[in-house]
C-alpha cells in the first residue's frame, strides 16, 4: 500500500519523506488554512520535496471555474494531481482533465455509487472519507471494501485512496481490505511505529546494559 501524508505542513512532509515513507501528499482548503500559507507557494514547495503526486484542490463549484483553477494549479509543478469534489461538475472536470493527461483525485466520496461514477469519469484516485463516515455512526471501512469489490469486478484502474484516516487501526484495516493508498495525518503516520512491547523490550535491554557498565562509544 502506498502512503500519502494528509497535510500542508512542509516540516512534517520533509521529515517523513526523508525516511522514505512518502509516496505522495494530499492537501485541501482546510489544510492550507491550517498551514497559514499562500496555496501556490506552499504547494510548490511540497512538490519540490516529494516525487509522487501532490493533490491540490479546486474551490470553484462549476465546471468552467474548476477548469480555470485546475489550469493554474497544474502549472505549479509536474507532479500536481488536481483534486475535484464528487459533484456532477466535478465529474465533468475529472473527465476533461484526465483526457488532457492530468492526474485527478476525486474527493469527498461517501458512497460506492459515487465511487463508481468517479471511475467511469476516469479518476486517477477516488477518496472515500472513512473517519467522517464513522463520525455519523456508520462503518467507513465497509465503504472501502465495497469500492474494492466493484472496481475489481469491472477492472477499473482508479486507485482507492483511503482518506479521513483518524487512527492506526484505520491504516491497518484499509491495507487489509485492499485500499491502494492511505492518506494519513502526520501524527497517525508516526504513531504506526509505536508498540508497547517494543518500548518494554527496549527498557529491559537498557536496564541490563547499564549493569554491564559498558559503552559502545
Ligand atoms: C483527503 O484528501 C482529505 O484531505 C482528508 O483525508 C480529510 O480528512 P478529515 O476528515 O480528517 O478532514
Amino acid at each position: 500500500m502506498k502512503f500519502f501524508v494528509d497535510t500542508a505542513d512542509v516540516k512534517e512532509i520533509r521529515e517523513l519523506n526523508d525516511i522514505g515513507l512518502l509516496d505522495g501528499v494530499t492537501t485541501n482548503p482546510s489544510l492550507i488554512m491550517k498551514a497559514g500559507r499562500d496555496i501556490t507557494e506552499v504547494t510548490k514547495e511540497i512538490c519540490g520535496i516529494v516525487d509522487g503526486p501532490v493533490s491540490a484542490e479546486v474551490t470553484a463549484l462549476d465546471f468552467d471555474g474548476m477548469m480555470k483553477e485546475a489550469e493554474v494549479l497544474a502549472k505549479i509543478a509536474d507532479n500536481i494531481c488536481i483534486k475535484v469534489p464528487l459533484t456532477f461538475d466535478g465529474l465533468k472536470a475529472c473527465k476533461a482533465l484526465t483526457t488532457e493527461g492530468r492526474k485527478v483525485n476525486v474527493t469527498l466520496c461517501f458512497s460506492a455509487n459515487q465511487a463508481l461514477l468517479a471511475a467511469k469519469a476516469g479518476a486517477t484516485f477516488i477518496s472515500p472519507f472513512i473517519g467522517r463516515i464513522d463520525d455519523i455512526g456508520i462503518n467507513g471501512m465497509e465503504l472501502i471494501g465495497e469500492i474494492r469489490t466493484i472496481y475489481d469486478n469491472y477492472g477499473f484502474q482508479t486507485e482507492i485512496l483511503a482518506a479521513s484516516i483518524r487512527t492506526v487501526n484505520h491504516v491497518k484495516e484499509a491495507a487489509l481490505i485492499g485500499a491502494d493508498v492511505a492518506t494519513v495525518p502526520p501524527a497517525t503516520l508516526k504513531a504506526l511505529v509505536k508498540h508497547p512491547l517494543t518500548d518494554k523490550g527496549l527498557e529491559g535491554f537498557l536496564a541490563d546494559w547499564a549493569k554491564t557498565g559498558q559503552k559502545i562509544v
